[in-house]
């Protein structure tokens, strides 16, 4: 695969057409309009910037990666993508909507693959013109540095589609895991009950924010607590995949946390707003409880 689209300019979005590009190929990259991609873009360049200034990239190297990402204001260049990755809201509605308007300009040979975290690839599959060419390929954020891509097939989904895309993720660096269209695939399934838990206890005054992250951080290992990965996360990207498990399933055990709930009603989503569990807006995070 040569020429790679990305729909969403957002955290993911952005991180994945970085990892891309960085691995030599030609990645388009889209949102609503074409300021917001210039804006992503953007994000990706005071990224790449950091990494020249720490030596990690030379600048020469920076300047060749940013060339190859070419910010769309709509989908019809996207005819020449080999793969199109959706990377926008986790909403079903809105990737819906999406799989519509961008499988109009699908190549007959092209792959559509989404980055949801949890929404069933089998079901988003109908919206998109082949089934049998649509997959979950789900990466971790940050996209850059963490070594993961879930590789999800659909019912639909061929074999020719999943090696393709399995190739796809190996030649960026990252390892692959093969997870059947279950709810939340393997590692959200895993760690969103994980956050959601660490929330009741912090509802139920168990314990506070810095001990309940530092509680994981020294006695688990992790690199972030549950709570910190929560706002890193975002806490409304948190309550809609805990949402899909509760509802998919039905099982009690993943009914979200009414205090994660609250945060998200108040609009307190975590980095990006400056406020989750923690306060972004100073120096250091400080615990907001
Ligand atoms: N591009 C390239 N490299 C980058 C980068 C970027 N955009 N951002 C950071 N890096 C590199 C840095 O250069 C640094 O490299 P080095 O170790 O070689 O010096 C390395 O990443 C670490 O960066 P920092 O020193 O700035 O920060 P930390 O050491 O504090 O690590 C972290 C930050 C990598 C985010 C670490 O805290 C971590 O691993 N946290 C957990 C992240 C996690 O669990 N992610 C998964 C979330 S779940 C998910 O995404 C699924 C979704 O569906 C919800």
């Amino acid at each position: 695969m040569q020429k790679i689209a990305v729909i969403g300019a957002g955290q993911m979005g952005t991180g994945i057409a970085q990892t891309v590009a960085a691995h030599g190929m030609r990645v388009m990259l889209s949102d609503v309009d074409l300021a917001t991609a210039e804006a992503g873009k953007g994000k990706i360049d005071k990224a790449v910037s950091k990494l020249v200034g720490r030596g990690k990239i030379d600048v020469g190297a920076a300047e060749a990666l940013l060339d190859r990402i070419t910010p769309i204001g709509d989908y019809s260049p996207m005819e020449e993508a080999d793969l199109i990755i959706e990377a926008a809201t986790e909403r079903e509605e809105i990737k819906n909507a999406i799989f519509e308007a961008a499988g109009k300009v699908l190549a007959d040979d092209a792959i559509f693959a989404s980055n949801t975290s949890s929404i069933p690839i089998t079901r988003m599959a109908n919206h998109s013109p082949d089934p049998a060419r649509f997959i979950g390929l789900h990466f971790f954020n940050p996209v850059p540095v963490m070594g993961l891509i879930e590789v999800i097939p659909g019912l639909a989904t061929a074999k020719s589609t999943t090696d393709s895309v399995t190739e796809f993720a190996k030649g960026l660096g990252k390892e692959v895991v093969l997870s059947q269209d279950e709810p939340g695939f393997v590692v959200n399934r895993i760690l969103l009950p994980m956050i959601n838990e660490a929330v009741f206890v912090l509802g139920q005054s168990t314990a506070g924010i810095e001990d309940i992250d530092k509680g994981c951080r020294l006695g688990l290992n992790h690199p972030m607590g549950p709570l910190q990965l929560a706002d890193f996360v975002g806490l409304d990207t948190c309550l809609d995949i805990i949402n899909v498990l509760y509802r998919t399933t039905r099982d009690s055990k993943y009914r979200p946390a009414p205090l994660l709930v609250k945060y998200v009603e108040a609009g307190w989503l975590g980095r990006k707003t400056g406020r989750g569990f923690y306060d972004y807006t100073g120096e250091a995070p400080v615990p907001t409880r």
